[in-house]
């Protein structure tokens, strides 16, 4: 295995480390008590994350998942239901936190990618009953973390919103990779947001931030919003220092997120080449290559071998494996992990 220096790491896009810009703009923050909303840098990230969302405001939360709980909470009373995709981050991997901490339903859908359809959404709204829990929300992912990275298509969207609207159901977008989204599919943040009531985005995935999400939408839920991240024990105090750094991102870190997306292009058409037929590799549309294989085992002693290569990945279920690009990768880290995956796949065989 190559030493430490040398390992190409696509486990994940939160992997990134702060840059030496990031470091100097952290260190030269002006600071407040936050809690106290006397944070000025805290302030302009929260006005330019609004400011690009096109919407009234926006709430600096440290995290992807507090921001999407303060959103089902926004939403939902308890005993109120939540609709989503089983794969929705909000559902499969934030420890049930809206039903633990808010007593909120879970009704997860099943579709064939991911995307959560309107028809499937309509089907699933519960009557007007006295029987049943009151349908409240919906929420979906864009782009789509646990199906390897695809873009929600505006249209969809665009129709959902129709859909929450005429049935008097809030839509929350979980866009902890928006910005993936937006560069991908040429269709700007702002649009996206203008079709749903609230939105999160995260600084510390694909924006190589070290921590911080914002919770985005019109004044009064912003407000509400800081009442609930307090609540949750999420208000921070000089958080300047976080902030700065998400200010670096919005700057500096959008647009090359379109290089993290040819290199997984490239590295998703270099494995086609080299694996074998217990293995399919997705079509890439952000900056995720996922591969489905034919079994666990297949999962498990590919990662091993990977692993001895020197090219880290992981596996979101027994029968996928997921890489990720990001802003750590060097430029020819897709074709050096291809090289190293070739030359591992020939001594095995
Ligand atoms: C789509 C999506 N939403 C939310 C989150 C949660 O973010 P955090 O890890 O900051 O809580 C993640 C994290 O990977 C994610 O991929």
């Amino acid at each position: 295995m190559p030493d430490d220096g040398d390992i190409l790491d696509f486990r994940s896009d939160t992997i990134t480390r702060p840059s030496a810009g990031m470091r100097q703009a952290m260190a030269r923050a002006e600071v407040g008590d936050d809690v106290f909303g006397e944070d000025p840098t805290v302030r302009r990230l929260e006005q330019r994350a609004a400011e690009l969302c096109g919407r009234e405001a926006a709430l600096l939360v440290p995290s992807g998942t507090m921001a999407n709980l303060i959103g089902l909470a926004l939403h939902c009373q308890r005993g109120d239901e939540v609709i989503l995709e089983r794969r929705t981050h909000s559902f499969s991997h934030e420890v049930g936190g809206g039903a633990a901490l808010f007593g909120i339903l879970f009704h997860p859908l099943e579709s064939a990618d991911g995307r959560l359809l309107p028809e499937q959404v309509e089907e699933a709204i519960r009557p007007v009953d006295v029987h049943q829990p009151r349908t409240r929300l919906v929420v979906v992912e864009n782009s789509i973390n646990l199906a390897g990275g695809l873009l929600y298509p505006f249209e969809l969207l665009r129709r959902l919103r129709q859909l929450t609207r005429q049935r008097g159901l809030g839509l929350h977008l979980d866009g902890a990779r928006i910005f993936n989204a937006a560069v991908a599919s040429g269709v700007e943040p702002a649009t996206w947001a203008a079709q749903v009531d609230t939105l999160s985005f995260c600084l510390s995935k694909g924006l190589g931030c070290p921590v911080g999400s914002l919770f985005v939408g019109d004044r009064e839920q912003v407000d509400q919003a800081r009442w609930l991240r307090k609540m949750l024990g999420g208000g921070m105090r000089q958080a300047g220092i976080i902030a700065a750094a998400g200010l670096y991102a919005l700057e500096h870190n959008i647009a090359r997120l379109a290089e993290d997306h040819a290199r997984a292009r490239e590295l998703a058409a270099g494995l086609r080449q080299c694996l074998d037929e217990r293995f399919r590799v997705q079509p890439v549309e952000t900056n995720m290559v996922l591969i489905h294989t034919d079994s666990a085992a297949t999962t498990e002693t590919t990662l091993a071998s990977w692993r001895r290569a020197g090219v880290l990945a992981l596996a979101p279920s027994p029968t996928t494996i997921r890489l990720v690009t990001h802003l750590d990768i060097p430029a020819a880290g897709a074709r050096q992990a291809v090289e190293r995956i070739s030359r591992a796949t020939r001594e095995q065989g």
